[in-house]
């Protein structure tokens, strides 16, 4: 029987190119016909491997997730962003590339996320999704998350909304 391999670890400036790669290929993937073409491509284009080997540098969140000894996901966290809100830990961005998908990896790497945050004292998290992205929706609903808000927020030439889940029992060990 061959059995695969999943690690979720830090990442590490050499995962540069791999974690544009997933973020090219997912972001398309679940914002292909959402986000306006051009926004999405100026987006996308804006995070390559110089962006993300300078954010793994300055100490940025960032868990990257191997399937194989191959990234195919990638998680960013820090302090909530909106303060006003009461929650101290925000997921910023939960990608997995989608051939990996409903395998169960996004619930482990929320799973980490959630525990890192943890151990820097941000008990309760926040995570924000768009609205049109059903597959989000779907994946913080079953994982407990309350919807908390609604925003607006401007992609491109399109006013596009976000919705706001809050989570606050203790992560999952
Ligand atoms: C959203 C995403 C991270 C979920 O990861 P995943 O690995 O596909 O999800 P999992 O297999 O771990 O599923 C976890 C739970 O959510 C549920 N779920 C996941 N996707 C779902 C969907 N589309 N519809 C209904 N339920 C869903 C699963 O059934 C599972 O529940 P269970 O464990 O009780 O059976 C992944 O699909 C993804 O990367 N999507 C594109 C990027 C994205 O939208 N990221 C979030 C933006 S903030």
């Amino acid at each position: 029987m061959v059995k695969s391999v999943v690690s979720i670890r830090h990442a590490s400036p050499g995962d540069a190119e791999d974690i544009a790669f997933v973020h090219d290929v997912s972001w398309r993937d679940a914002y292909r016909g959402v986000i306006p073409g051009v926004e999405l491509e100026r987006m996308i284009a804006r995070r390559g491997p110089n962006w993300w080997r300078s954010a793994i540098l300055r100490g940025t969140g960032l868990l990257a997730l191997e399937h194989d000894a191959q990234i195919v996901g990638y998680a960013t966290f820090g302090r909530n962003r909106v303060p006003s809100m009461p929650y101290s830990g925000e997921i910023f961005e939960l990608y997995l590339l989608p051939q990996h998908q409903g395998l169960g990896l996004g619930r482990r790497l929320f799973n980490v996320a959630r525990r890192e945050l943890a151990e820097h004292g941000y008990l309760s998290t926040i995570v924000w999704a768009l609205a049109d992205n059903d597959k989000a929706l779907a994946f913080y609903g079953r994982l407990g998350g309350q919807t908390v808000r609604r925003a607006e927020e401007r992609f491109g030439s399109d006013m596009l909304t976000r919705v706001a889940f809050g989570f606050v029992s203790a992560p999952a060990i």
